[in-house]
C-alpha cells in the first residue's frame, strides 16, 4: 500500500510518500522559519496562508521525486491534530479533498504519534516494546510503547515542554529564534558549572518533568548586576547541561521501572546533540540502546505522518471514504488514542 502523508500543524509543511514493502519512497519540507523570524514565534493565520500556497507545490514535487501520479496512491494520511487550528485545517482540508476526488481512503492521524514511531523509519529501528522519550515543542512525556496504539504514559511535563524551556530562555537571553537549535549553538561555547541552575524534580521519584522554573532560575541570573554578553554561552551551557542531565535521569529510571533495554527518542528536542551523547553513554551503563529518528526526521515532516497512517491502515483502519467530512482536533492527547496510564 502507497500512503501520502501531509502535515501542516505548526511551521512546517511536509509531504511524504510511504510504501508498506519499499519503504519511504520519498518526502519533501518547507520551514517557515524565515517568515515567522521577525516576529520572534509563530504567527499562526500567516502559518494556515503559507501551508496553503506551499502543499500543492510539495505535492507536485513528491511525486516527481517518486515518479509516481496521483493513481499510485492507495490512502492519504494527514496530521489532525493536535497543533495550529487554522494549519491544521489547510493540511485537512487538501488531503479530504484529494481523497474525495480520487475515491481513496482519507486517515486522521495524531501527530505526537507521528513522532513517536519516526525512529522505526531508521535503517536500524528498535522493536516493540520499548520506552519512548518524546520531547518537543509542546510535549515532554516518557512512554511505554508496546505497539501501534498501544501507549502507556509513565510521566510528563507539569508545566512547560521541554523545547518550549529551550525556546523561551532563547528568547530572554536574546538569542533570537527559533530559540532551541540557537541556544544549543551558543551552549557548545560555554561551560557549565559557572552558573548554578536547579535540576527540577531530579529526586521526585516519578516519571514528571518541571522546566519553568529553571527559565525563571536563567532570567534571574541574566538579570543580576554585572551579567554581560560574554557569560551568555556559560549560561547556555548551564540551562542545556541541567535539561539534560533531568531528562536523562528520568529516561534511565524509565527503563529500570519498565525492565526494557530500548528507549526511542522522538520529538524536536530530540536534535540536540548534547541530549544524544548524554544518553547514549547512561544507556551504554545499562547495556540498554537508544534510537532516534533520522536527524531530518526529528523535527515536524511528512514522512512519520505517511509512515505513522501506513501503520494504521496496515492494522485495519479504513478511515472515512473522503465523503469531505472532516475535522481536526487542535487539543488532543495521545493518551485518547492510548491505553490508560501506568502507575509508578
Ligand atoms: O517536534 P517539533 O519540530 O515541533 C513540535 O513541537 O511538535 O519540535 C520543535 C521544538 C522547538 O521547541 C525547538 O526549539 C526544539 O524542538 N529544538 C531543539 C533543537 N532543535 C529543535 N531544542 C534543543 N536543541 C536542538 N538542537
Ligand atoms: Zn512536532
Amino acid at each position: 500500500m502507497r500512503v501520502l502523508g501531509i502535515e501542516s500543524s505548526c511551521d512546517e509543511t511536509g509531504v511524504a510518500v510511504y510504501d508498506t514493502v519499499q519503504g519511504l519512497l520519498g518526502h519533501r519540507l518547507h520551514s517557515q522559519i524565515d517568515l515567522h523570524a521577525v516576529y520572534g514565534g509563530v504567527v499562526p493565520e500567516l502559518a494556515s496562508r503559507d501551508h496553503i500556497r506551499r502543499l500543492p507545490v510539495l505535492l507536485r514535487e513528491v511525486l516527481e521525486e517518486t515518479g509516481l501520479s496521483f493513481a499510485d496512491i492507495d490512502g492519504i494520511a494527514y496530521t489532525a491534530g493536535p497543533g495550529l487550528a487554522g494549519a491544521l485545517l489547510v493540511g485537512a482540508g487538501v488531503a479530504e479533498a484529494l481523497a474525495l476526488a480520487l475515491g481513496k481512503p482519507a486517515l486522521p492521524v495524531h501527530h505526537l504519534e507521528g513522532h513517536l514511531l519516526s525512529p522505526l523509519l531508521s535503517a536500524t529501528p528498535p522493536e516493540f516494546p520499548f520506552v519512548a522519550l518524546l520531547v518537543s515543542g509542546g510535549h515532554t512525556q516518557l512512554m511505554r510503547v508496546s505497539g501501534v496504539g498501544d501507549y502507556a504514559l509513565l510521566g510528563e511535563t507539569v508545566d512547560d515542554a521541554a523545547g518550549e524551556a529551550f525556546d523561551k530562555t532563547a528568547k530572554l537571553l536574546g538569542l533570537g529564534y527559533p530559540g532551541g537549535p540557537v541556544l544549543a549553538r551558543l551552549a557548545q561555547e560555554g561551560v557549565s558549572g559557572r552558573f548554578k541552575l536547579p535540576r527540577p524534580m531530579l529526586h521526585s521519584k516519578d516519571f514528571d518533568f518541571s522546566f519553568s522554573g529553571l527559565k525563571t532560575a536563567v532570567l534571574t541570573a541574566a538579570s543580576a548586576p554585572g551579567f554581560c554578553e560574554a557569560d551568555k554561552a556559560d549560561l547556555a551551557a548551564e540551562f542545556q547541561a541541567a535539561a539534560v542531565e533531568v531528562l536523562v535521569a528520568k529516561s534511565m529510571a524509565a527503563l529500570r521501572h519498565t525492565g526494557l533495554r530500548q528507549l526511542v527518542v522522538a520529538g524536536g528536542v530530540g536534535a540536540n546533540l548534547a541530549l544524544r551523547s548524554a544518553l547514549d553513554a547512561a544507556a551504554a551503563k545499562r547495556k540498554a540502546r537508544v534510537f532516534y529518528p533520522e536527524l531530518e526526521l526529528c523535527t515536524d515532516n511528512g514522512a512519520m505522518i505517511a509512515f505513522a497512517g501506513a501503520l494504521r491502515f496496515k492494522a485495519g483502519e479504513r478511515g472515512a471514504q473522503g465523503n469531505g467530512e472532516f475535522a481536526v482536533r487542535p487539543r488532543w492527547s495521545l493518551q485518547e488514542i492510548a491505553v490508560p496510564r501506568e502507575a509508578p
